[in-house]
């Protein structure tokens, strides 16, 4: 299946066997490899992982001969190209330093935190922008590498906003287009970053930069004009030399028919009657999301627990499942997130449980994707409530699932995912007592007003999948360069 790639020191030099000549028309440029280590006949082998940017991207990329480029996600290993499920992919190395300072640091706790309405303090520090910039420096000359002439080069989210300029030095002649997969902030917080300009601009440096939802286009625009004072026109903007960019919103997808297929397996219709039955519960309360804070999981519990201690749900009739999926473990705001709810469930728990059961079934861990589609159909609600989110896949993956046209989804205001979603039972979750209401009106409703609320989730999702994503995005990439002019 693949070649098994041998570990090399610990730089980002070169080496002779690197491909010399570019020649791939089509590049995918993300912080990420989308492959996993997995154990192969002959010792290790790589895998695709699954996931919705792989299953749009990967019929592109063998059709054009594609490449993707990114880390593989362990320091101080530096591999050569190599091939994974048919796709080619062109591993960029971080040191050990480079992972906490560009990765944890700048990445993850400066501009993540600041790109969600600063829910958690940003942290700035110099020498972590310096990595930041040193590896998108490196993102950028791989690219240069291995494109080739006049190719399409997509960038992927904010790990890389230097990325699309400094690629533009290197290699004028490639198309480029930046995508967004994280709110983009309003200005009032942007302002706040001592390397704004430069982040702007090196965003700027793409033809083509998308966004989840529209109102962070218009932000970055009105940035553009204010700050950096480019013309603008609508989403247009002229950029040095007077090359037109565009920017403007493609709401991300997930691969609707792969979920659909999954939940009607029979492996996961038995496992999800299975689940049912062992919770041993009439109403399954149900929430997966990446252990981060800006899922609003402290708010979440809040509200269910107090639901539990009113009375107003009974934990003899129902259970909420929480997995929380490990991320990030190296920074400190995500630890002290894990032990704030974890003590929270327990106090829930501690007051409420029987011998037998607790209201709370709460699950720190990876879970393979067929136990996640078993849950999706076995629950009865799903209850989605990020503080801010770029668009959140998981309301989308359980509106996918629910083939029979069953379920609820409580979905937060904050989701990008609630600019499409809107028959959603929409919360606010910085309001606990609005959130209750809200969780008891999707148990309790009536089976045909959930049945009319599903049925109008299924028709936007289903009509709008990652396919259409990544199709509209390319699409408007492609035309990009014939305007010549703010107008057109
Ligand atoms: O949504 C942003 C994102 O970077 C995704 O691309 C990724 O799947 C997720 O967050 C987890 O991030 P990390 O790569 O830091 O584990």
């Amino acid at each position: 299946m693949t070649s098994n790639p041998e570990s090399k020191s610990d730089t980002a030099q070169a080496t002779p066997d690197r491909p010399t000549t570019p020649t791939a028309s089509f590049v995918v440029v993300a912080n990420r490899l989308p492959v996993e280590r997995v154990p192969g006949h002959d010792g290790e082998e790589w895998r695709m992982s699954p996931g919705g940017l792989v299953t749009a991207l990967e019929p592109v990329l063998r059709e054009k001969g594609g490449v993707w480029i990114g880390w593989h996600g362990v320091s101080g290993e530096d591999l050569e190209p190599f091939e994974a499920s048919g796709i080619q992919v062109v591993p960029v190395p971080l040191s050990r330093e480079e992972v906490t300072e560009y990765y944890e640091g700048m990445s993850n706790a400066t501009l993540w935190p600041l790109y969600h309405d600063s829910v958690a303090f940003p942290e700035y520090h110099r020498e972590w922008w310096d990595a930041y910039r040193a590896v998108n420096q490196r993102f950028a000359e791989r690219v240069a590498a291995v494109a080739g002439e006049g190719a399409i080069v997509w960038v992927q989210d904010y790990q890389l906003q230097l990325v699309p300029r400094m690629l533009r030095e290197l290699r004028p002649d490639v198309r480029i287009g930046f995508f967004l997969h994280i709110p983009f902030p309003p200005a009032e917080l942007f302002q706040q970053l001592p390397w704004r300009r430069q982040i702007l601009e090196g965003i700027a440096g793409a033809d083509l930069v998308g966004f989840q939802v529209p109102k962070d286009a218009h932000n970055f625009v009105r940035l553009l004009r204010q700050m950096l004072r480019y013309e603008t026109r609508r989403d247009r903007f002229s950029a040095p030399g007077g090359r037109i960019g565009r920017a403007r919103a493609y709401p991300i997808s997930i691969d609707v028919e792969a979920f659909a297929q999954l939940s009607d397996s029979p492996g996961v219709v038995a496992r999800a009657q299975e689940v049912r039955h062992d919770l041993g519960a009439k109403t399954i309360l149900f929430g997966v999301d990446r252990l981060d804070y800006t899922k609003g999981l402290r708010q979440r519990i809040l509200a269910v627990g107090e639901l539990f201690s009113e009375g107003r749900l009974d934990p003899e009739e129902t259970v909420f499942v929480q997995i929380a999926t490990p991320s990030r473990e190296r920074v400190e705001e995500y630890q002290r997130l894990r032990d704030d709810i974890e003590l929270l469930i327990g106090r829930i728990n501690g007051s409420m449980s029987t011998i037998a059961r607790s209201p709370i079934t709460y699950l720190h861990t990876h879970f393979p994707k067929d136990e996640i589609a078993a849950m999706y159909r076995a629950a009865d609600v799903l209850i989605v409530t990020p503080l801010r989110d770029g668009m959140n896949l998981v309301a989308k993956e359980y509106v996918a699932s629910k083939t029979d046209g069953s379920g609820a989804l409580v979905l937060s205001e904050f989701a990008g995912a609630a600019e499409e979603l809107k028959q959603a039972y929409i919360v606010n979750p910085y309001d606990i007592n609005g959130m209750k209401e809200m969780i008891l009106q999707a148990v309790r409703d009536s089976p045909a007003a959930k049945r009319r609320r599903m049925r109008a989730l299924r028709r936007q999702v289903l009509n709008n999948d990652i396919h259409v994503w990544a199709d509209a995005f390319l699409h408007d990439l492609d035309l990009i360069g014939y305007p010549t002019t703010l107008e057109s």
